[in-house]
């Protein structure tokens, strides 16, 4: 009786090293098919992974009360990434830009108050600059603009020009919601497009960006 617990005991102790070797198997194979198998067996059946950017509190209205005054910001855009930290973070630079009374097309919209864009140019990738008077714009950017005079986007790298004030046709998707126009027009330089356009909400007194529309230079 003693003699047969004594060979059970010591199979069982043989066969330790052969299913710890079994399940480190699993785990090699599970990884080749799944290489961050975040989320274990479940992640294997999961939908296919996509960018997500996360919500970021960029501003409070208070910030915001006067006819062009405006804020710069960087907005972190997450994408997936196969390594040890699961994604990878863009630094996108940004404006929000409050217009005043006369350019709002929606005055119950209180979003229409606002332009939120990327700085970076769809031209080369350079950031642009928020110009609030005509001298340096006419001086720096080789673009004399028309009276009553505005602020206005301008790029150093080539000159590139946008109007804040005005949309210019262009189809895309930010959020998954479908636009037709844009904000900044290109008025002047090679830009082919205006701005990358970014989705924000306000709730309370808070300015949150909830996505950004992706791509590269124009
Ligand atoms: S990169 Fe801005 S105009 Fe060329």
């Amino acid at each position: 009786m003693q003699e047969t617990t004594r060979r059970t005991l010591l199979k069982a102790l043989t066969s330790l090293p052969i299913v710890g070797g079994a399940v480190a198997l699993q785990h090699v194979i599970l990884r080749y098919f799944k290489p961050t198998m975040a989320g274990g067996l479940k992640a294997m059946a999961a939908d296919p992974d996509s960018a997500g950017s996360s919500e970021q509190e960029i501003a409070d209205v208070s910030e915001l009360t006067q006819p062009w005054e405006f804020k710069e910001f960087i907005y972190i855009r997450k994408s997936v990434e196969y390594s040890s930290r699961k994604f990878q973070g863009a630094k996108i630079p940004a404006f929000i830009v409050r217009l005043p009374e006369e350019y709002i097309a929606d005055k119950k919209d209180p979003k229409a108050a606002y332009v939120v864009v990327q700085r970076i140019c769809p031209h080369l990738g350079c950031t642009f600059n928020f110009i609030p008077n005509s001298e340096e714009l006419a001086g720096g950017y080789n673009y004399k603009a028309p009276a009553p005079f505005h602020p206005y986007f301008a790029c150093p790298c080539h000159l590139s020009v946008y109007d804040p004030t005005r949309p210019q046709v262009i189809a895309g998707t930010v959020a998954g919601k479908a636009f037709d126009k844009l904000p900044g027009k290109v008025v002047s330089g090679p830009a082919p497009r205006p701005p990358r356009t970014m989705s924000f909400d306000i709730r309370g007194s808070k300015i949150y960006i909830t996505d950004t529309e992706g791509g590269g230079v124009g």
